[in-house]
């Protein structure tokens, strides 16, 4: 895929150059099946995507050992909660087989790794260069407040999860934050949305992971 028409879709999509986009990134685990996990990446100036997984991430391990990473773009919240909680037993993210491709997803920009910085820090980065972006057509989607807010609260429940795991950290300010988008979704969303079933489904979790601590 030439540059000239990487720079039309990635801008088409959204992308910003700069900005942290929240997508669902598919790799190869070692035993030839594939992760997903929620990670915000940025377009940088050379239309490459960056990518700042933690260390201790599946996803981390994954690009470090098969340079093969792709980028879907999703609406979703159910699939960002099923792909960040995947030990959870929520069900499953259908993949297509033999590929790295989230269905269910709006787009999926397939790269390669060609860059790896501050490997053995906590947050390395890699750079990844598209080869391919794959648009799936379909109508536009509305503007849903409660759609972003459930994006947010599994983005604090992730928080919440991995200082729960750790000693002395903090969730004060995150429990807040995911309070916060609880209540604009249980204020604006409808009883049998995909959001609300998301904002329960959190409420569960958050509960059984203090209790548990
Ligand atoms: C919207 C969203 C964005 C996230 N962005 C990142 C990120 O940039 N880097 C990261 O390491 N984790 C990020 N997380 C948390 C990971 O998705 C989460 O820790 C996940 O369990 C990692 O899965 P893995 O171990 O299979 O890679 C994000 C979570 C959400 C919900």
């Amino acid at each position: 895929m030439n540059r000239k028409n990487i720079k039309i879709k990635m801008d088409q999509m959204g992308f910003d150059y700069g900005s942290i986009i929240e997508t669902v990134l598919t790799t190869w685990n070692h035993d030839g099946t594939v992760n997903a996990a929620p990670m915000g990446v940025i377009r940088n100036p050379k239309d490459q995507i960056i990518i700042k997984p933690y260390r201790s991430s599946n996803t981390f391990r994954n690009m470090l050992r098969n340079k093969e990473v792709c980028v879907n773009t999703t609406q979703d919240s159910e699939i960002f909660l099923k792909t960040a909680f995947k030990d959870e037993g929520l069900g499953l993210f259908p993949i297509k087989k033999g590929d790295l491709l989230l269905e269910g997803s709006d787009a999926s920009i397939k790269c390669k790794i060609i860059n790896v910085e501050s490997e053995n820090t906590n947050r390395p980065e890699f750079t990844a260069e598209i080869k391919q972006i794959l648009t799936k057509k379909r109508i536009p989607i509305s503007f849903n407040r409660g759609r972003n807010n459930a994006i947010e609260a599994i983005i604090q429940a992730s928080h919440i999860r991995y200082k729960s795991n750790e000693r002395g950290e903090d969730v004060k300010t995150d429990l807040i934050n995911f309070n916060y988008n609880i209540q604009i979704i249980k204020k604006i969303s409808a009883s049998n949305s995909t959001e609300m079933k998301v904002a329960n489904k959190l409420e569960s979790l958050i509960e059984k992971w203090r209790l548990v601590k």
